[in-house]
């Protein structure tokens, strides 16, 4: 299912030609950094830390909804557990309920009095019962709960377009009789829905649609998602391209190139997953040693050669960078664990996947000016999730705590940063040694995000700021005690992060890396 677009060695030199040309270090061995603030690059979207939660397992179900009737500390229903962990994160918005789910999705069947909703089967994932009591109002309440957005993915491939029109209609209209009923429903204010997915891998389980017969469809449905909710400007995003469908980028932009009045699209999608070999995921989560590490993030670099190719199509239609590429489905997805239900997807996460995060991350902010939305799969109990769950019990997960540090990077500044990567070799595959990244928030701050990809060594940075002095420098890491070290719930802070150690002399902050680490630090200047 995956086609390589570029190949690891090709990736690593792509990322060490980024980091050209680079200070002297003045430790043997260090990686010097020089971050240049006047460099100033586009605004690092706050969305591209966006997440994903669907009706999948228990992503929702057990995860983010146990009823009002629990025993679990719960708000309406919804875990305060989770809520309260999701809220360090500045979740800036939840693409619900799907995934495959969404094309299958009826958005009547999960509203009004809860015993009325419609039980069915969710066909796509492990054919669980699906009682719909968690619908379109309480995915509301969550967001708004943990102070998110909307990010809500329509169902094309078994819905109609009067079904998508009705739906937004009953979310962000006044006075219509749609309105009315979300009104008895309980919630007389419109909503705001600021993104709006015109369906889900179209070329997949959405549909197996050709990309022309896609467009085709986008063209009604992009018609009839209306939004009536005049504070909200709403982004429909369309199906766009993976690998093995990358004429999804052709036919869409040059169809949205040549598109008349009565429709249209500010995003188009991308979903790539970290799958090292090839489909179905055998990858384990746990217990592998250096090979399957380096063969892990050799293909988590994949991003960065997909996302300039997606980028090339779109540019040749869009110049003007009108369109916005959102990866709104990312992340790890190896072999589920071991006795664990099957099509609910539950896998271990590690320091790795802290590691996979961030290396996604720098890439989403190298490709700001066209990357303006990314969601990782997934939030809660589901592929590389934030958090996992078990009755009353939570833990978070090193990928958890590597959103938790970039938090800082949500709509600031990218800016230049210099630095000879290094590498890190394992047989054949040559990777960088770091991967860097650099901000300015809105008051000013500026940040600095550095992973040790070598999973053997540690690495002495030496960050400095062109023509200033750094004079404090704070921040936290992420390390762990093993390559494979996880998170578990006999064991829930074996990997968290840690206040990082770092000295400032002559302008330059200096601290090491600890291998396979994720460092944020501030740094102020003189
Ligand atoms: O995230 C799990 C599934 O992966 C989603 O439902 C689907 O869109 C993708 O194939």
């Amino acid at each position: 299912m995956l086609k390589r677009p570029m190949s690891g060695l090709c990736a690593a030199l792509a990322a060490f030609a980024f980091a050209q040309p680079a200070a002297m270090a003045q430790t043997p061995g260090a990686v010097a950094i020089t971050i240049d603030p006047a460099d100033e690059g586009p605004v690092i979207n706050r969305h591209i830390f966006g997440q994903f939660a669907e009706h999948l397992g228990e992503g929702i179900y057990g995860g983010i909804w146990v009823g009002p009737d629990s025993d679990i500390p719960n708000t309406r229903g919804i875990r305060n557990d989770v809520v309260a962990a999701l809220k360090e994160l500045k979740v800036p918005n939840v693409r619900w309920p799907g995934g495959c789910y969404a094309d299958e999705y009826h958005w009547r069947d999960g509203i009004g009095a809860p015993e009325d909703r419609v039980v069915r089967t969710n066909n796509n994932w492990g054919g669980s019962v699906e009682p719909n009591t968690f619908g379109t109002h309480e995915f509301m309440d969550f967001i708004d709960q943990i102070g998110s957005a909307a990010f809500i993915s329509a169902n094309v491939g078994s819905g109609t377009v009067q079904e998508t029109a009705d739906w937004l209609e009953y979310l962000t209209a006044e006075g219509t009789t749609l309105a009315k009923e979300r009104a008895a429903n309980g919630h007389p204010e419109p909503y705001e829905i600021p993104i709006w997915g015109v369906g889900n891998e179209a070329w997949g389980c959405g549909g197996s649609m050709s990309a022309q017969f896609y467009l085709d469809n986008l063209k009604m449905f992009a018609r009839a998602s209306r939004n009536y909710n005049p504070d909200v400007n709403m982004m429909r995003v369309a199906v766009g391209p993976t690998p093995g469908h990358d004429d999804y980028a052709e036919v869409i932009m040059k169809g949205w190139s040549e598109k008349v009045w009565s429709w249209d699209i500010e995003g188009l999608s991308v979903h790539f997953y970290t799958t090292p070999n090839g489909w179905p995921p055998a990858y384990t989560a746990t217990d592998f040693g250096e090979e399957e590490y380096a063969v892990v993030i050799n293909k988590t670099y994949e991003m960065d050669g997909l996302l300039e190719t997606y980028s090339g199509t779109m540019d040749k239609y869009d110049p003007e960078k009108k369109i916005a590429l959102m990866v709104d489905e990312w992340g790890a997805w190896y072999a589920p664990t071991e006795g664990s239900r099957e099509g609910f997807l539950i896998q271990q996460n590690s320091q790795r996947d802290a590691v996979i995060a961030a290396i996604n991350f720098n890439i989403f902010a190298r490709h700001a000016e066209r990357v303006r939305g990314a969601n990782i799969a997934q939030m809660v109990n589901v592929l590389q999730a934030m958090i996992f769950t078990r009755g009353e019990k939570m833990v978070l997960t090193p990928t958890y705590h590597a959103f938790r540090l970039y938090t800082p990077f949500q709509d600031a500044t990218r800016i230049g940063v210099d630095y000879k990567a290094g590498k890190y070799r394992f047989k054949k595959i040559s990777l960088p040694g770091v991967d860097a990244m650099a901000a300015k928030d809105a008051d000013g701050r500026i940040w600095l995000a550095v992973t040790n990809i070598d999973p053997n060594n540690p690495v002495t940075i030496e960050a400095s700021l062109a023509g200033l002095n750094v004079v404090a420098a704070e921040g936290e890491t992420l390390h762990a005690p093993a390559i494979d070290a996880v998170n578990t719930f006999e064991d829930p802070d074996n990997v968290a992060p840690q206040p990082l150690s770092v000295a400032v002399e002559d302008g330059v902050a200096r601290f090491e890396a600890a291998p396979e680490s994720v460092t944020v630090l501030s740094l102020s200047p003189l």
